[in-house]
């Protein structure tokens, strides 16, 4: 147990059973081990990609039956969920389904592991940065159907995750900034000292990625099912992040379109009264690869007609109402409000989106 360090257990927790108390408990350890210290044989959903980066797992996933698919998002998809149903019908209801892959495959094995025989025990091993700092927390899984990000989903929290830093040494350089988009947007929009701090100098990943996790939880632990307005707040960036994605037809990665995604909100921000264009400037500063967001915002929106943003923007979950667009806008550092965007006020900054320049 040596390479193992477990957080945020408390006392009455470890007298529960499993996935009782609706927290998770966050395993900080290398993956062979913990993978071995699991006595029953779990079900795997595993990243194929990871299979064949990390040959070692090999070894420490014996026992367990193991199901590898593609991290794409056609996995997403109601046809996979029957398909693993098919493959666990061994699985009984007190058994444990293991998510080892990245947002991709964490989406489609929490919608699985919540219908499983009315849901099981859920683990996440995150493999990519964005997943550890973001989709492994909260509970969210969701498929898309007819190419429609999301369509179905469920909230089913997972029993803990475990970070094992050796899986992420494969990611590429893309990938990684992908999760530190994510972590910035927690921070831009609830905590302005992490924020600073990040902006002032070189943060090790293991410590960005538990103060970006601990932003997280803390917002789930208030909203855990999106009722109360706080957790929109994650979605900070997504709402033109998810029509640039689906509109690529997935081409352009989830980090990559939030990072444009946040663009066009701290523009309309600007455009309406709420972002100051100061804290625009300066949290663009932070994003990274800062000095090409405009051309690659650019390159996404060639293609893009605007009835047809029209439309995936309206189709967007959060907004309240059929045919509006309500969006998540920077008022300061650690301070956030949502509005509902008329669709002249961004159709407005579509020429200079198209153009490359800023509004
Ligand atoms: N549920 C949530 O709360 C939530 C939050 C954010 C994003 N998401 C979803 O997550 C998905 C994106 O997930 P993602 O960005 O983690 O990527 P991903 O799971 O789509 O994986 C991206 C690529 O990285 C590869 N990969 C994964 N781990 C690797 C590793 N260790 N080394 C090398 N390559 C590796 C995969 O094989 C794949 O090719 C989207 O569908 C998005 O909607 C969900
Ligand atoms: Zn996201």
């Amino acid at each position: 147990m040596a390479d193992v360090s477990v957080e945020t257990a408390s006392p009455l927790k470890a007298q529960l059973p499993p996935g009782a108390s609706g927290e998770s408990t966050d395993v900080w350890g290398a993956a062979a081990s913990l993978f071995r210290q699991e006595k029953k044989a779990c079900f795997v959903v595993a990243d194929a990609n990871v299979l064949r980066l990390h040959p070692s797992l090999k070894a420490a996933l014996k026992g367990h039956v193991v199901v590898s698919l593609p991290a794409r998002e056609s996995s997403k998809s109601l046809a996979v969920v029957e398909r693993l149903s098919a493959l666990a019908q061994m699985l009984p209801r007190s058994g444990t389904v293991i998510a080892l892959g990245g947002g991709t495959i964490g989406d489609v094995t929490t919608v699985f592991a919540h219908l499983h025989k009315r849901g099981v025990r859920l683990i996440h091993v995150p493999t990519t940065l964005l997943a550890a700092v973001d989709s492994s927390i909260g509970g969210k899984g969701g498929v898309n159907v007819k190419g429609l990000k999301n369509a179905l989903g469920v909230f089913h929290q997972p029993d803990a995750c475990w970070l094992c830093p050796e899986l992420w040494v494969t990611l590429s350089e893309s990938r990684r900034r992908e999760g530190a988009v994510e972590a910035l947007k927690m921070a831009a929009t609830l905590d302005a000292a992490v924020f600073l701090r990040w902006a002032w100098g070189a943060v090790e990943q293991s410590q960005w990625i538990r103060e970006a996790r601990a932003l997280k939880t803390e917002v789930c632990r208030v909203d855990p099912y999106e009722r109360k307005g706080v957790r929109v707040v994650l979605n900070f960036g997504h709402s033109f992040g998810h029509a640039i994605e689906t509109a690529s037809r997935f081409k352009v990665p989830h980090g990559e379109a939030v990072a444009l995604g946040m663009v066009c909100a701290l523009d309309i921000g600007c455009a309406t009264g709420v972002t100051p264009s100061s804290l625009r400037a300066q949290v663009l500063a932070q994003l990274p690869q800062s000095a090409t967001l405009r051309r690659r915002l650019q390159k996404a929106f060639r293609p893009l007609k605007v009835g047809a943003l029209q439309k995936l923007l309206w189709a967007d979950k959060k907004n309240d109402a059929p045919q509006t667009l309500k969006m998540v806008l920077l008022k300061a550092l650690g301070q956030w409000t949502t509005i509902d965007v008329e669709p002249q006020v961004w159709q407005a900054q579509m020429r200079a989106w198209k153009s490359g320049s800023e509004p």
